[in-house]
């Protein structure tokens, strides 16, 4: 495993690690925390003793809950409670180990485990509600009859509740997560503290949706800060965001009306959670002045133009509204919801409880849907992450608050596998993040997962969150159950085949808990039906291994280019960019032609089953693999047929990627690599080379004329011209790797061989010539 050391020496001079959608990074202004360098990297706070030495006797091998987990309401339903000593001595094992990971890479922010075998800690995931001193206590607030508004008498209402906070401090003292978010939202919320103001800038088609979720995060963070000191500079620091983003701070904000851009409603969204965070979390702190004055601003900027949206006086600004399956209904919904339980009671406007009337079922027509049938988000890898903030912020909200989640976690009965789509999607270094990558995160996480691992009783959902870099964030604090225990990874199975009318993709990998580990996923899908966030890109696929990404993504286009997001019809002008066509992706290109865009892809996959166990060091066994094939003649126009096969050899060390074609236009295999590419003199066979690292890659049984040679990342001489104006982005640093056949029918077999550290070459395999359609699990034994 590489050292922490080593990874910090990574390319410096790297764009953000994850495009875009860094949470950490604004693509203008480098990192958020200034005092956090890019370069630098985070070494995390441990707790506890180092995980390495530590034996606890006495394994524990709870069984997951059998029933929903509802908070621990009732110990009976735990496999565990008659047996409080196993119970307990899982939790001491756990707080021993500390926080697991012992720091992030700081080229692509995942943790690093330890090497460590603990089968005490590294349990299957499951609860431990013997432990009275972490269970949440019992909310008193249990309405028989709940209602939207009917809304609990304490505050705060949102997502944290008096009784949590009170149960706080002493779960902080024993829980070494929450000890450790405590600390790091303290430290987040002092560099805000320091930092004036947010600025006001307007971006063009994302609006000023980098402000509202700047405003949002600080404002979580100075509201949680203020109740756990009950110091009030926190709350005057709020107090000034928040005029800021009213309009009456130091600096202009925005034009006289319209401030929260309804034109793009998920600005006035988050602005609206904004504020709704602050009115609730510090409603004991603020003047009956200054609460006056934020439900005016809310009401204004906010609320009246979300009620005009639900009564059809506003379809310009709430088209989000009617059959939007996308990360746009939830978190316009998630935002307007939060802020009318924050102030009902006290709005005299009546749009409070007007909303409450229209979000909950709108948002389960719509948001709730925007988990396939498998859990895959409907858009991307990237906007689940906005999709996902915005229903459990809404849906924890309303269970705080009023007592019921409305129906939000049930109606779509397989919304609880979305927190398996972001655990496969999620390769060792980084996201298999196809298709656009979605504006700056912010106060948007992935802690969704915490959450609906308590909704959906699946701790392993928290425990793969738990170790992230985004996970220190003040909900975190409220939906993490303090008595998780166990390791995520602990019978998680390695692969895994997404596979439904909406959505074929599968994934897999050589362990959970090496940033080294082998990775491979690969996607067929429809063309269709993504928001207009998606590519031309049935076929493809990202690669990694020894710890970086050697086959990649280019990411999100200009979303302010000329019609970028105009349709996904066969000529839209999104289709016209490089980082959109098919050639932009890593697959085949058959006349130098668009993907057809009523693709319609069918997926075979096959898997050893291998599962990882209690210990982070894992080495499958040489038997262990996995396959995937897709039937691709249908996303193109000139081919007779078309099967793209990906698999793992020679117990996970090894990739094989296969094309059996016949085409009646040329064929050019592409793949886009930040590695520097060498070609070997006979042209079959080429080494890459990246972050002091070596992959060698081979065609084998090469067809006649069939060579590697390497182009830049630029459209091709013979493409459609761009709309007058626009450009494509530039892709430094990124090479493609090629190879060009005319018209005919090819097996094309393309081998990676990572140079692993201790692999002879004699222990590398070459496998035979099987054609994709006699593919099975023994066929290349
Ligand atoms: C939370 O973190 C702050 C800053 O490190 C610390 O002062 C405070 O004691 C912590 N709270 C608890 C309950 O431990
Ligand atoms: C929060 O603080 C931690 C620890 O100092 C830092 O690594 C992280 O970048 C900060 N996050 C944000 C969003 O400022
Ligand atoms: C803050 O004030 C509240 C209300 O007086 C009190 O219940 C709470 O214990 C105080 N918290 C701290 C950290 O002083
Ligand atoms: C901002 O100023 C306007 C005009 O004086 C006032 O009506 C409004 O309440 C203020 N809002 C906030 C949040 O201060
Ligand atoms: C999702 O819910 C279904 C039905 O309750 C259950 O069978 C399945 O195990 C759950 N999946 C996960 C990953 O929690
Ligand atoms: C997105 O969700 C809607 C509603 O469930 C569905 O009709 C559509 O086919 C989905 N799109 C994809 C690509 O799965
Ligand atoms: C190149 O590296 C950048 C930064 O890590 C990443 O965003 C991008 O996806 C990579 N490109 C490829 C083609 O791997
Ligand atoms: C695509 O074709 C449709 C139907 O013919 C037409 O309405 C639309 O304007 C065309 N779009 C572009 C970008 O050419
Ligand atoms: C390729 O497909 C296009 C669109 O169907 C068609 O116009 C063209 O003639 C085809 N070319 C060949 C070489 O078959």
């Amino acid at each position: 495993m590489a050292t922490y050391d080593a990874l910090d020496s990574h390319s410096p001079s790297r764009a953000s690690p994850f495009g875009s959608g860094d949470p950490y990074y604004n693509s203008s202004t480098g990192f958020v925390t200034p005092a956090t360098p890019k370069k630098s990297a985070s070494k995390w706070v441990r707790f506890g003793v180092p995980a390495g030495v530590l034996v606890i006797a006495g394994a524990v091998v709870a069984a997951v809950l059998a029933t929903r987990h509802h908070g621990h309401s009732s110990t009976s339903s735990n496999s565990d409670s008659g047996n409080p000593a196993s119970a307990s001595s899982a939790i001491s094992a756990k707080n021993a180990v500390g926080v697991y990971p012992t720091g992030t890479d700081s080229e692509f922010m995942v943790p690093l485990y330890p090497s460590t075998t603990n089968s005490a800690a590294f349990s299957t995931p499951t609860y431990n509600p013997s432990d009275a001193a972490l269970e949440w206590p019992q909310d008193s607030f249990a309405p028989s009859n709940p209602a939207p508004t009917s809304i609990r008498t304490d505050r705060p209402r949102l997502i944290a509740p008096k009784y949590k906070w009170d149960a706080l401090p002493s779960r902080i003292a024993s829980e070494p997560y929450l000890k450790y978010w405590n600390q790091t939202i303290f430290q987040n919320a002092t560099t805000y503290y320091s930092l004036p103001p947010v600025v006001y800038f307007m971006d063009g088609s994302s609006g000023i949706l980098d402000n509202a979720r700047e405003i949002k995060m600080r404002i979580k963070a100075f509201s949680y800060v203020a109740r756990m000191t009950n110091d009030t500079k926190w709350v005057d620091r709020a107090w000034a965001e928040i005029q800021n983003a009213a309009g009456n701070g130091t600096t202009s904000f925005g034009p006289a009306t319209d401030k929260w851009n309804t034109a793009h409603f998920l600005d006035t969204a988050e602005f609206s959670a904004a504020f709704g965070i602050a009115y609730d979390w510090l409603y004991d702190f603020w003047t009956d002045d200054q609460k006056q004055q934020i439900r005016y601003t809310l009401n204004l900027y906010g609320l009246q133009p979300g009620v005009s949206v639900f009564q059809g006086n506003a379809a310009a600004i709430g088209w989000w509204a009617t059959n939007i399956y996308g990360n746009w209904n939830c978190v316009c919904n998630g935002g307007l919801t939060m802020a009318a339980l924050a102030i009902y009671g006290d709005d005299t406007t009546g749009n409070a409880a007007s909303l409450l009337g229209y979000t909950i079922n709108n948002a389960k027509q719509n948001c709730a849907l925007t988990v396939t049938p498998d859990g895959t988000n409907n858009e991307t890898a990237n906007y689940w992450y906005f999709a996902t903030t915005g229903h459990a912020e809404m849906t924890s909200s309303l269970i705080t608050a009023a007592g019921s989640d409305f129906g939000l976690l049930s109606v779509n009965p397989n919304f609880n596998l979305t927190g398996l789509f972001h655990m496969h999607v999620k390769g060792p270094t980084s996201l298999f993040n196809y298709g656009d990558h979605g504006p700056n995160k912010f106060s948007t996480t992935a802690n969704s997962m915490i959450f609906y691992a308590s909704q959906y009783n699946a701790p392993q959902y928290a425990l793969f969150q738990r170790d992230q870099a985004d996970a220190a964030e003040p909900w975190s604090m409220f939906w993490y159950d303090a008595t998780t225990t166990g390791a995520f990874w602990n019978g998680l199975p390695l692969d895994h085949a997404f596979n439904n009318n909406g959505d074929q993709w599968a994934s897999m990998r050589s362990s959970w808990t090496d940033i080294n580990a082998l990775y491979a996923a690969m996607k067929g899908s429809p063309l269709q039906g993504h928001q207009t966030h998606g590519d031309l890109d049935c076929g493809d696929f990202v690669l990694d291994a020894l710890g970086t990404r050697w086959a990649g993504e280019l990411g999100s286009g200009d979303y302010n280019a000329p019609n970028y997001f105009d349709s996904e019809a066969q000529n839209a002008t999104r289709w016209l960019y490089y980082r959109k066509r098919t050639e932009g992706q890593n697959t085949i290109l058959v006349n130098q032609q668009n993907q057809n865009v009523l693709a319609n892809p069918t997926m075979t996959q096959g898997s050893s089953g291998t599962t990882q166990g209690s210990s982070t060091v894992f080495k499958p066994s040489s038997d262990s693999t996995s396959f995937v094939v897709f039937d691709l003649s249908s996303a193109y126009f000139n081919v007779t047929s078309f099967s793209r096969g990906l698999r793992l050899l020679n117990g996970r060390q090894q990739v094989l990627l296969q094309d059996d074609i016949n085409a009646a236009g040329s064929v050019m295999w592409r793949m886009h690599t930040n590695a520097t590419v060498t070609i070997s003199s006979g042209g079959t066979s080429a080494t890459l080379t990246l972050d002091g690292q070596t992959m060698q890659v081979q065609i084998l049984n090469p067809p006649s004329g069939a060579t590697f040679t390497t182009a830049q990342a630029v459209r091709l001489a013979g493409d459609p011209a761009l709309p007058s104006g626009a450009t494509d982005q530039p892709n430094p640093g990124v090479t493609v790797l090629t190879i060009s056949l005319p018209a005919g029918q090819y097996s094309l077999q393309v081998l990676f061989n990572p140079q692993w550290p201790g692999l002879q070459q004699s222990n590398y395999v070459t496998p035979k010539s099987v054609p994709l359609s006699s593919w099975s699990l023994t066929s290349h034994n």
